[in-house]
């Protein structure tokens, strides 16, 4: 893929800490050390530090008075912000309390609350020798302003590591969002809506009202496929008529946002772009990790960019309009998802189903944005769906199909049970030209030394470039072959 790589100064969101605010004892902490783990970054506890640096514990600290800890906490809290690689920082609970810090979380930081009840807070920290926490009418007294301050600074409010890492990386997902997406479009400059004609007559008019009078246009791109062509492109920037203030919003699938989001990498050499996908292709998959493309005669996905969006907006209950059929192309993707995570995501209900893929992906995508490596896990199946894909022209086999397929092969190939990916996606062989889909697959995956790297499992989960002899691969796709 020819691939524009952009600059993080269009990505915000990939240099931007993940700072966790919270009363005492809502569990700042474990939560905070469970996501850097999840997204490979360190872990700041603010305390540890203010204690390191000052030689002090946290309760002589505040013996000296409460007001020179929050200077040293501020003074501590400024440096880590000023660190580049953006960490997962555990701030005090008070650390909030200090607007210099509130100003320097809204620039650095994407802050998330967890909002925990102060029974619960209570329960945790008595008889602990938290300064804050030894009486517990002055404990529950606290409680009250504190929440308004989180409340005032937070991005986001989060229950699990999931909330975290989607929080992490721009995206929203909520039942019923459509209809606040004037305000969760963030900044205040206008907007484009881009979407296609069948989404535009069923969702348009809710997303138009919602974002009432930042709405500046309405563009409509082609159904499908056809929305990701230098025609439709060559339609769209030509219809833009944002300044580098505007944002560009794409409500659709897959097609879509892909479209959308590469329109919006280019238009003004890049403005701000925000998804809001209505597939479920789109809702776990597509609208997530800030790849944007479209196709040429020659292959898919050939021209593209890197650009993060500002904010991914997720309405599960959109799917309510989604014909079957689509549902099951999202399936594939969610059975892939299930498959890597090591869990079955594809039994949860659609809210939880899609919260739960989406920050699967987005927590993949944010250790290893530009694809160098890790993100290449995402493409379990896809080697053979792609060949299978190919070799039928991208006629009579849907995407959805061939990745159903290609799960297969990657599981046999792994010595592996194929039996929940049978049950779910009823994946059934393909006539396609076996010559054909060969040649596809060693012009996608180069056989070096007679070996191609695939995705597959190991002993310890799913690895990327593993080595396969071909006529192990051969076999595999002939099998995923009828007639
Ligand atoms: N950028 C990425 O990382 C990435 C990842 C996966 C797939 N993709 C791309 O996504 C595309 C496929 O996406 P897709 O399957 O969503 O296709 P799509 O955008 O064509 O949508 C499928 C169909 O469903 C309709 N539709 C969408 N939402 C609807 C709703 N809520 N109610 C009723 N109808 C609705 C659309 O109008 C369309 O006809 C491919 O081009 C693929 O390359 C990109
Ligand atoms: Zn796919």
């Amino acid at each position: 893929m020819a691939c524009v790589r952009r600059p993080d100064r269009l990505d915000p969101t990939l240099t931007k800490h993940v700072a966790l605010i919270g009363f005492m004892g809502a569990g700042k902490t474990t939560l905070a050390s469970e996501v850097a783990r999840r997204l490979n970054r360190q872990l700041i506890e603010v305390d540890r530090i203010v204690e390191r640096t000052s030689g002090r514990s946290i309760p002589e600290l505040f013996e000296a008075g409460e007001a020179s800890f929050r200077t040293h906490e501020e003074r501590v809290i400024r440096g880590v912000l000023a660190n580049p690689r953006p960490g997962v920082i555990d701030l005090g609970g008070g650390a909030v309390t200090s607007p210099n810090v509130l100003h320097l979380l809204s620039e650095h930081a994407v802050t998330v609350w967890i909002d925990e009840t102060v029974d619960t807070c209570w329960e945790r920290v008595q008889g602990t020798e938290r300064p804050l926490a030894q009486d517990e009418t002055a404990f529950r007294g606290l409680y009250g302003p504190r929440r308004a301050l989180y409340q005032h600074a937070a991005d986001a409010v989060v229950r699990d590591a999931d909330d975290v890492v989607l929080a992490a990386a721009g995206v929203h997902v909520e039942g019923g969002a459509l209809r606040r997406l004037g305000e969760l479009i963030p900044g205040d400059g206008r907007v484009a809506l881009v979407s296609d004609p069948n989404v535009a007559g069923i969702h348009g008019m809710d997303a138009q009202l919602a974002l009432g009078a930042r709405l500046a246009q309405v563009h409509e791109l082609p159904a499908g496929e056809d929305a990701k062509t230098l025609a439709a492109m060559d339609r769209l920037w030509q219809d833009l008529r944002l300044d580098r203030s505007g944002t560009v919003v794409a409500l659709g699938g897959g097609c879509t946002t892909d479209a959308a989001g590469f329109g919006a990498a280019t238009y003004l050499r890049g403005v701000p772009w925000a998804p809001v996908p209505t597939s479920l292709v789109a809702q776990v998959d597509a609208a997530i990790g800030g790849k944007t493309g479209i196709d040429l005669p020659q292959g898919k996905n050939l021209v593209g960019a890197f650009h993060w969006p500002v904010r991914t907006v997720i309405d599960p209950t959109l799917l309510d309009t989604l014909p079957p059929a689509q549902r099951l192309e999202g399936m594939a993707e969610v059975v892939k998802t299930g498959l890597l995570a090591g869990e079955p995501l594809w039994e949860l209900p659609d809210d939880e189903l899609v919260r739960r893929c989406a920050a699967f992906k987005a927590a993949i995508c944010l250790r290893d944005p530009h694809d160098d490596a890790e993100r290449k896990l995402l493409n379990l199946g896809h080697t053979f769906a792609h060949a299978l894909e190919a070799a039928a022209s991208y006629e009579g086999v849907t995407h959805g199909q061939a990745v159903a397929l290609g799960l297969l092969a990657a599981l046999r190939l792994s010595g592996r049970d194929i039996g929940q990916v049978e049950e779910i996606l009823h994946p059934k062989p393909v006539r396609v030209d076996r010559d054909k889909a060969w040649a596809a697959m060693q012009r996608d995956k180069k056989a070096v030394g007679g070996e191609l790297r695939l995705v597959l499992f190991g002993e310890s989960g799913p690895e990327w470039d593993v080595r396969v002899p071909a006529a192990d691969v051969r076999r595999e796709l002939d099998a995923l072959i009828a007639g």
